[in-house]
């Protein structure tokens, strides 16, 4: 048996920060030698907003420089732009044809986009699950790591991957492999640095309440420096009151590759004065080689260029073969076929 698949991806929308970091491209790279991986930049979900199309085309090759500045290793993982494989529109369009309305009104990250885009909300938006379940359906993903606000739309995957089995599949013919989530604990849902009640979002108004992977030291210093934090001396998990120090304390703990026992223990008789230092510290030093590496890979455009003709070749092939094949059990006629 072949290795497990892997995919997963993120939107070139605005500057990854540290939720992305920690609760997907991180994952990635810690667990990419046990598994065949493919790694996507979504464009096409980064339009179900309004867009700049300039602005767009310089996102969608920043977060593909960034998978690998992360440390994505191409000997076992692909890295490519959806938009490049025509494979996720036209499954995106079967799947569509299969999965009931209702079950698109339901998810959490419509409603709550959807109250943002008012009367100018788009079909697109609505969709946007079914064109991630296409992403990760038609590469026969075992798992999809990412972080803890995307479990919904896992599930809906895994339930329109059984209707289509259940629809067009037998017993003895599975048309789609049914994938399984991989969120992490630790890093699973970072939350703002102005409120700990609130998901680290690249959407959120202010550039204090997150920090990017890309921000200087400085800005670094700035934003942990005003961050919020309470009056109470001493530093806990899990306590329900203090949302922002269970959260300080959480990203402490995955950037410095600690247990929460340890990092518990360590900092239960500090104060802030004391720990902010230490966690912007070691949120500079954990970023400063992923930033050197990211600034030599875009000094080198053409070295981008291949990795990304490269990853779209090896992903259609895989792609299209599975798009041939709902199609086939879906009652199309195939080319030659
Ligand atoms: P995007 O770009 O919004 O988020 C990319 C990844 O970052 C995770 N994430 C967080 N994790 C922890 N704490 C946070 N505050 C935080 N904010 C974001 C997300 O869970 C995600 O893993 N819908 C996907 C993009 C996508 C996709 C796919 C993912 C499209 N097709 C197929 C997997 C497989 C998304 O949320 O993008």
């Amino acid at each position: 048996m072949g290795k497990p698949r892997v995919l997963s991806g993120v939107q070139p929308t605005g500057n990854l920060h540290l939720g992305n970091y920690l609760g997907a491209i991180r994952n990635w790279v810690d667990s990419q030698y046990d598994s065949e991986n493919f790694f996507c930049v979504v464009d096409l979900h980064a339009v179900t907003v309004p867009h700049d199309p300039t602005v767009l085309a310089e996102n969608t090759r920043a977060i593909a420089a960034l998978y690998l500045a992360c440390g994505i290793d191409l000997s076992c993982s692909t890295i490519f732009v959806q938009s490049q494989i025509s494979a996720h529109a036209e499954l995106a369009w079967l799947l569509n044809c299969v999965t009931p309305l209702n079950w698109l009104e339901r998810m959490i990250q419509f409603k709550e986009k959807a109250v943002k885009q008012g009367e100018n909300v788009s079909v697109g938006l609505l969709d946007y699950p079914v064109l991630m379940a296409a992403d990760i359906l038609l590469y026969d993903a075992d798992r999809v790591p990412v972080g803890e606000d995307q479990k919904q739309h896992l599930e809906l995957t895994r339930d329109i991957a059984l209707r289509v089995n259940h629809q067009f599949g037998t017993e003895d013919k599975v048309i789609l492999k049914v994938p399984d989530p991989a969120i992490r604990k630790a890093g699973a849902r970072v939350m703002s640095l102005t409120d700990g009640t609130k998901k680290m979002s690249k959407s959120d108004p202010s550039e204090m309440s997150r920090i990017a992977i890309l921000d200087s030291p400085d800005e670094i210093r700035k934003k942990i420096k005003r961050c919020k934090t309470d009056p109470v001396r001493g530093l806990e998990f899990d306590n329900p009151e203090r949302p922002e120090c269970s959260n300080l304390l959480g990203l402490y703990q995955v950037l410095s590759n600690q247990t929460q026992e340890a990092v518990a223990a360590e900092c239960a008789e500090m104060g802030w004065g004391q720990f902010k230092p230490l966690l912007t510290d070691t949120a500079i030093a954990a970023l400063e080689p992923i930033q050197k590496k990211y600034r030599e890979i875009l000094d080198d455009p053409g070295y981008l260029d291949t990795v990304l003709k490269d990853g779209q070749a090896k992903a259609n092939e895989v792609a299209q073969a599975t798009l041939n094949r709902v199609k086939a059990a879906m009652g199309f006629s195939l080319p030659g076929v």
